[in-house]
């Protein structure tokens, strides 16, 4: 616990061998007062990891779970903290897969490695701060998911879960940064071109159960995600499940 050598200045690592959920642990530490930013939590496996629209997140030992804390000024769209946590966990990975394994994005935020599910995120707000709870499949593959899973072992590949802890918070640093500092258009540009499915359509279905088809056109400047029409008319989606027809 406490500041490493080697993070960004700041950050205050917790680990656990066991938590219900390093999102709920967080989530309680500001609740508590106890948090600012920079908390990370992170555990070995999590007794009750939840997944987002309350799904549950299969996590025993051999995966990495991690909430990072932290702050969305407020000059910044509070959802596109999406797309920086995305690409915190694009780049993290791609550090170890290289170009040998296809690696992309799909909206809002799972990272996908040959087109399965290999990490998803989970967002949620208390207060001024925001936890990202990030949780990444290094050696086990979840078998009860909706969507295909896949982890790094594989594609043969073993890796190291604090070095994947150490990558992930340099890169999440390194995203927030450029964001506070460039607002979102780099964010936008650069989780377009990892993105999964740009010109394919989709079906997007929204939280009051109705449907709309189109193709996926990717996200707007504030990041809303684009929907073109069979007619040409864009409808602009902040909130649904979209499902690629593949
Ligand atoms: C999803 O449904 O795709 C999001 C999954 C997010 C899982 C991570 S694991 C670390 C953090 N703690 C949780 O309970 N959930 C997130």
């Amino acid at each position: 616990m406490g500041d490493l050598p080697g993070l960004p200045k700041g950050t205050s690592l917790h680990s656990y061998e066991r938590l219900d959920s390093t999102n709920s642990e967080a989530l309680r530490l500001i609740a508590s007062g106890d948090a600012s930013e920079g908390l990370v939590v992170v555990a070995e496996r999590q007794t009750a990891g939840r997944g987002r629209r309350d799904g549950v997140w299969e996590s025993p030992a051999g995966n990495l779970y991690l909430s990072i804390v932290t702050k969305v000024p407020d000059q910044l769209i509070a959802g596109q903290l999406a797309y920086v946590a995305s690409l915190s966990v694009y780049d993290a990975v791609f550090k170890h897969t290289g170009t040998n394994a296809a690696l992309s994005c799909k909206w809002p935020n799972d990272l996908l490695l040959n087109g399965n599910k290999l990490s998803g995120i989970l967002i949620e707000a208390l207060n001024e701060f925001s936890v990202v709870g990030i949780g990444v499949n290094l050696s086990n593959t979840p078998s009860a998911v909706a969507d295909k899973a896949i982890s790094l072992a594989d594609v043969d590949l073993s890796v190291d879960r604090s070095d994947m802890v150490s990558d992930l918070i340099h890169s999440f640093d390194h995203w927030k940064k450029s964001w506070r500092k460039n607002g979102f258009s780099v964010i936008r540009d650069r989780w377009m071109s990892v993105a999964h499915g740009i010109g394919d359509p989709i079906i997007a279905r929204f939280p009051d159960g109705n449907e709309e088809q189109g193709v996926f056109q990717g996200i707007d400047g504030a990041g809303a995600l684009v929907l073109e029409r069979v007619d040409g008319s864009v409808r602009m989606i902040a909130a649904a499940e979209i499902f690629f027809s593949d």
